[in-house]
This record gives structure tokens, C-alpha cells and sequence, in this order.
């Protein structure tokens, strides 16, 4: 995507709220993505959607008015609560140039990669999350090199 504003960034996470089995909370992830690709692509936002240990991750670049005013809609969304700005600020380049919203959810892969930090009591809940989230982040810029990676779930629209 070709950028001619100023570059914004802006990463949260987030509390899942979206209650019920295993389908029903996959239908409304297939949802919020198909959503946020149309909408986004039509916007000039790029980013990533994380999902996983009860929280969402999303990452969500672009010209800087654009990203604040979605992020408004985004976080009077009923599906998640307890939205944690962890940063905001402009930034050179696109991390996710090519994705309108790549998905990172779970996968036999991811949780064999992930397998050790649930399994690792010697981390607070809260910390674990935090170690989470940061191989949450590597694995999406991962995705972004090499999108055939079977943990990058359908990435581009
Ligand atoms: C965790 C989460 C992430 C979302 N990300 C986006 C997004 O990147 N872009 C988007 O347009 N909507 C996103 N949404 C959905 C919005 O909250 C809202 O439902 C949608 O923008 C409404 O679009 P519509 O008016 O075209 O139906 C997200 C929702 C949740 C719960």
C-alpha cells in the first residue's frame, strides 16, 4: 500500500467477550476479520489480528486519523473489553504492508510452539500473557516474510 499521510501505529490488546463453543466463537473471528478486510482495505489500514489465551492483539497502521477513528469504533465493540493501548506513534513503514488484516490464531503448530509457556507454572498468569504476546508478535511479523507458514491463517483479502 502506498502511503502518502503520515504513518501511525497503534498495538492494543484486549479481553475476549465473545461467549459459546468452539464454533460459535470461530464464526464470529471469521466475521470480525471479513469485516475488518473490507473495511480496511477500503480505508488504506494494514495490520494483524492475534486471538488467543482469552484476549485478543491487533495491530492497526495507517494514515494516523484514519487508524484513531476506526480504533474508536473498534473499542466500543461489545466482543472484547478491557482495551490496553500498549503503544501508539508514527512510524516510517508498514509492518503488514500487504495485509489487511493478517489472523493469527490457533493452530496444531501454535500450540506446539506455544505449548512450554502454558505448561510453565513458574510465570504469574499475568506475565505468561506478557511472554505470550511478544512470541504473539514475533510470529505475526513472521507471517508478514513468509505468508505460507501454516500458522498464518488466510492472510490477505
Ligand atoms: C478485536 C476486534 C478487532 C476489530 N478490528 C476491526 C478492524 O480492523 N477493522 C474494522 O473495520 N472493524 C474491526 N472490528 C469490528 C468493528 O468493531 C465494527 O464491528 C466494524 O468496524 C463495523 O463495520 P461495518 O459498519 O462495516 O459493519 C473489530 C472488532 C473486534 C472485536
Amino acid at each position: 500500500m502506498s502511503d502518502s499521510a503520515h504513518l501511525y501505529r497503534l498495538l492494543y490488546v484486549s479481553e475476549n467477550r465473545i461467549e459459546g463453543d468452539v464454533a460459535h466463537v470461530t464464526r464470529e473471528i471469521e466475521g470480525i476479520l471479513a469485516t475488518s478486510r473490507r473495511n480496511n482495505d477500503a480505508l488504506g489500514l494494514t495490520g494483524a489480528l492475534i486471538f488467543n489465551c482469552g484476549f485478543f492483539a491487533q495491530v492497526l497502521e495507517g494514515p494516523r486519523e484514519t487508524v484513531e477513528r476506526i480504533f474508536e469504533v473498534i473499542r466500543h465493540d461489545p466482543r472484547h473489553n478491557k482495551i490496553q493501548v500498549m503503544s501508539a506513534a508514527e512510524v516510517k513503514d508498514r509492518e503488514f504492508p500487504n495485509w489487511t488484516m493478517a489472523y493469527i490464531g490457533r493452530s496444531p503448530s501454535w500450540e506446539k510452539a506455544l505449548g512450554w509457556i502454558k505448561d510453565d507454572t513458574h510465570f504469574a498468569p499475568d506475565e505468561r500473557c506478557d511472554r505470550l504476546f511478544k512470541i504473539v508478535m514475533e510470529m505475526a511479523y513472521d507471517a508478514e516474510l513468509s505468508p505460507d507458514r501454516t500458522f498464518a491463517a488466510p492472510g490477505k483479502s
